[in-house]
């Protein structure tokens, strides 16, 4: 059966890894609390980041800035003007959408119906069939071809000025209803800020209003001068960054991939204008390099180039991931040009520009963004390590095949039976294992139960104190995904598991 994102939700909650915000009050829209287990992967997806980027790039370096910003950060940075979801209500449903979202809906039905038309043709012509030639040459096909160019330029030039009503106009002209009543009801399209707000202090009104930051890149570019001075930092380099981020979404479903408050790991590098192209097939290099490393499924990852770049970027790719509801943005690296630390020159007043040596001159560095959401990562990793199996004595088990460098319990020390000195032996082994890793003890249950508890939370490694451990001084490791059971001695314990378990 396929897996979707309500058996995945439902296994975090019963398993200790998310539950709603809240839940004794029903929870709260978009946001969510991360368990033991939870906390525990997401602090191991960032230290797996972190040290890919910071401790392994000598030039770059990290910092951790305040939520909090001076309120015209944001009005440099654009998001106080052009941060807006364009939104339509239905009159009948009283459902609110985003315009863009409901036009891109449509052109997903024209993708799907070429694909039907493809799909025959394969079937009509089998081996011989050329696919490139057939979605070039066929007439419904170039129809539909055209219909999305169409649709696509319309969209995004209304974007682009800004023109509300060309966007309720082409809502109307692809004759779109509303996906609950089927109404065509619509309001006019109007603009929703995405930013949260809240005062400051004393400060009273407006002079007092200040935001929950949006993205954290912004910290990075405040103190762009700061910590390229104290770390003698020259170009290239970048700084990197692990922090919260507020968004008031209006689509704020499918669990913890479109959260109201969430966490972001960004890279900012800064680099000589005229060398971002270089730069961008770089980080994008990089970027996949580490995803795959991962071992999620390479063929769970592909490249989405932009069509509608955001306000600050020239150049815009998304790493999208196979999610259960199909592939799906995680990740963004954009070309951000100087559009930000000249805009912030200019509200500020201060120059923050850097001197090169080799040219003897002054200029505003470019820079190169990598983000991604530590959730979104979450979820990616969950996604991939479901799974329900079906075990050679015909009973079931749920396993978690997260990779072991992710895994929030590393191993279980399990004593066979709860009596006859196997219990004292393997809290010995407990003592010294915990030293070096997130082990857990556990005696409670027959043994194959406490193997599929471990299963269900992804610990890749159950160590079993059995009579032979008390003669000789060994113990089996049994393996999380092949269930295949190895023996070793204690002392050589630590080091194989070291082997197996550390980022
Ligand atoms: N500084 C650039 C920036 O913020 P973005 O594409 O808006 O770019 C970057 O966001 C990443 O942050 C996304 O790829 C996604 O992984 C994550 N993200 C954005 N909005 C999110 C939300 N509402 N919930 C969870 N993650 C989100």
């Amino acid at each position: 059966d396929t897996i979707t994102l309500k058996n995945i939700a439902s296994h975090c909650k019963e398993y200790g890894f998310i539950y709603p915000s809240s839940e004794i009050y029903d929870g709260l829209g978009a946001t969510y609390d991360y368990g033991p287990y939870g906390s525990e992967l997401k602090n191991n997806i960032k230290e797996y980041w972190w040290k890919a980027m910071v401790r392994m790039n000598e030039n770059i370096v990290g910092i951790d800035a305040a939520i909090f910003m001076h309120p015209t950060t944001w009005k440099a940075s654009g998001h106080v003007d052009a941060f807006n979801d364009p939104l339509i209500d239905n009159k009948d449903s009283k459902k609110r959408y985003r315009a863009d979202v409901l036009i891109e809906e449509q052109i997903a039905k024209i993708e799907g119906k070429i694909a039907k038309e493809v799909n025959k043709a394969t079937k009509r012509f089998g081996d011989a069939f050329d696919k490139d030639q057939f979605v070039a040459t066929n007439p419904r096909v170039i129809k539909y071809t055209e219909q999305i160019a169409d649709i696509e330029s319309r969209m995004k030039s209304a974007i682009e000025a800004g023109d509300l009503e060309a966007l309720k106009q082409l809502i109307v002209d692809l004759d779109i209803a509303d996906p609950v009543s089927g109404s065509r009801n619509w309001t006019d399209v109007r603009q929703f800020n995405l930013m949260f707000s809240t005062e400051l202090g004393s400060v009273a009104g407006e002079a007092g209003k200040i935001y929950l930051r949006p993205e954290t890149a912004q910290g990075i570019f405040v103190n762009y001068l700061n910590v390229q001075k104290t770390s003698r930092m020259r170009l290239p380099f970048g700084i990197a960054q692990i922090g919260k981020a507020f968004r008031n979404e209006i689509i704020a479903r499918q669990f913890i991939f479109r959260m109201r408050e969430f966490e972001q790991m960004e890279m900012q590098f800064f680099i000589k204008p005229g060398t971002e192209m270089e730069w961008y097939d770089h980080w994008k290099n990089q970027r996949i390099k580490w995803h795959k490393a991962l071992g999620l499924g390479e063929e769970n990852y592909r490249f989405h180039d932009h069509l509608n770049l955001a306000h600050y970027a020239n150049a815009a790719c998304d790493i999208e991931f196979n999610f259960p509801m199909g592939f799906k943005e995680l990740e963004g690296i954009h070309s951000r040009t100087d559009f930000d630390l000249s805009a912030h020159e200019k509200h500020s007043g201060k120059k923050l520009q850097f001197f090169d040596n080799e040219m003897n001159e002054s200029y505003v560095p470019y820079v190169l963004e990598t983000s991604i959401g530590l959730d979104r990562m979450f979820l990616a990793v969950m996604s991939a390590a479901y799974t329900e199996e079906k075990l050679e004595d015909g009973s079931e088990r749920t396993v978690l095949k997260i990779p072991p460098a992710l895994a929030p319990v590393k191993v279980a020390v399990l004593p066979l039976v709860n009596k006859d000195g196997l219990p004292e032996k393997a809290e010995e082994i407990m003592k010294a294992v915990k030293l070096d890793f997130n082990a857990q003890y556990d005696a409670k249950d027959a043994i194959g139960k406490r193997y599929r508890r471990q299963d269900a939370i992804g610990t890749p490694y159950c160590v079993t104190v059995d009579h032979q451990t008390l003669e000789d001084n060994t113990v089996t490791i049994r393996e999380r995904d092949s269930m295949a059971q190895q023996r070793v001695s204690v002392p050589e314990l630590i080091a194989t598991l070291d082997d197996k378990v550390n980022i």
